[in-house]
């Protein structure tokens, strides 16, 4: 039996050819390509294929991708009434783990997880997804669901979806490249739950359900809320200090600072602040800005040395504020991307499937005598 590790850290779980972290260096690339060159170049639905097909797609391919991308945008009758039973009060992240455990309700083979038929459904899935987190949240405000336009890519007809009114294209460009950034992630908390689930020869819907379920944690996926929450709290600029300090010495987690990979900064983190800056100069949200970048001043100055950087989670929060998103939807638009990822798992999973199963090292007493009842 190998030495146990905590949390696993350092175990080698499986290969994959999908995305490589240098945790040193601070950097991140997909099937080699690294990440600044996809997210300044590619697109959200490209880097699926690239991550589902281990290369780029030729121009055919991608129509074609593309194409089958937005005919599943379209959500069937039987979701729909499915998301208007929904307490307008759960938390999106809820409402979503639900509602993709329901899309087995309606396949008529839901346990089929062939190749050719997961890879079907994975397009199916991801495809509805934007549409679901959507038409929750018009659900909850009491409004009107408003119909996919098949015109539009992924990132832009999502935010038509949500607030009814065709985004920019500096907003719609900015949000793709966040569905980019945060597409996938080697063998990450949530991925990992995926693959553990579908190594039992489960079904796709089942995966994905642990996955969403794993991503919402305040350690992973969570975290971005949480940083909203943070900035939230932080009246000004002036005040970070001796918040940031208060939290430090409480032996508080400062919500999207640390990695269990990196000690450097997270290469998705420098180019979210980037658009981060540039989104709130634009929005008129130049103080947030400045508070998150007072708090990454504050934490280089008092934790750079223990590997502790801002992760991606942290420029994301301020990202999505200035695009428009409520608080309680950063978690699930890090999930709407991730279901790309999570879906490329599966398949490589089960291209060369080995149930996971590790063993336990028990800590517990051995040849401990029966206690009747009436003596304890
Ligand atoms: N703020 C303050 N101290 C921290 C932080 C932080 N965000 N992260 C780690 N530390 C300290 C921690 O207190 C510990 O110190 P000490 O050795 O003195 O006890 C040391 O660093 C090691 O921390 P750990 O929690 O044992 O490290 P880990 O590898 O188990 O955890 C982590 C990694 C991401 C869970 C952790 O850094 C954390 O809780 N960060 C805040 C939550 C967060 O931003 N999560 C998003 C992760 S990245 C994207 C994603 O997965 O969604």
């Amino acid at each position: 039996m190998s030495d146990y590790s905590k949390g696993l850290e350092g175990v080698v779980a499986a290969e994959t050819e999908m995305s490589f972290i240098d945790g040193q260096k601070g950097v991140l690339e997909y099937v080699g390509i690294p990440i600044g060159e996809l997210s300044s170049k590619s697109t959200f639905e490209e880097t699926v294929f690239l991550l589902w097909n281990k290369r780029l797609p030729t121009k055919s391919e991608l129509e074609t991708f593309n194409k089958d991308l937005r005919a599943a945008y379209t959500l069937p009758q039987t979701m729909i009434d499915r998301i208007k039973a929904l307490p307008k009060e759960a938390h999106p992240m809820h409402a979503l783990r639900t509602l993709v455990s329901a899309l087995a309700l309606d396949d008529k083979d839901p346990n089929n997880i062939e190749l050719d038929v997961l890879r079907h459904k994975s397009v199916t899935i991801l495809g509805h997804a934007p549409t679901l987190i959507a038409y929750f949240d018009r659900h909850r405000r009491g409004l009107d669901f408003i119909k996919p336009d098949t015109s539009l890519g992924f990132a832009q007809n999502f935010l038509y979806m949500l607030n009814g009114e065709k985004p920019t294209e500096t907003m719609a460009r900015a949000f793709d490249i966040c569905m980019i950034l945060h597409a996938d992630h080697g063998f990450n908390n949530s991925t990992f739950a995926a693959k553990v689930i579908i190594s039992t020869l489960s079904d796709v819907y089942s995966a994905l359900t642990g996955a969403i379920g794993s991503l919402r944690g305040p350690l992973h996926g969570g975290a971005n809320e949480g940083v909203m929450v943070m900035l939230n709290e932080i009246g000004s600029v002036d005040e970070a200090e001796a918040y940031v300090m208060g939290k430090l010495e409480r032996k508080d987690k400062i919500m999207g600072f640390g990695h269990r990979v990196y000690k450097a900064k997270d290469p998705r983190a420098t180019d979210l602040q980037k658009l981060a800056k540039q989104l709130a100069e634009d929005t008129g949200n130049s103080e947030l800005y400045a508070k998150s970048h007072r708090i990454e001043e504050i934490m280089e100055r008092e934790v750079a040395s223990k590997g502790i950087y801002p992760n991606v989670d942290f420029y994301s929060a301020t990202t999505y504020h200035c695009i428009g998103l409520k608080l309680d939807l950063f978690t699930p638009m890090f999930a709407m991307s991730r279901i790309g990822g999570w879906c490329g798992h599966l398949l490589e999973q089960l291209e060369d499937n080995r149930l996971f199963r590790p063993a336990a090292k028990y800590v517990g007493p051995h040849e401990v005598a029966y206690t009747p009842i009436d003596q304890r």
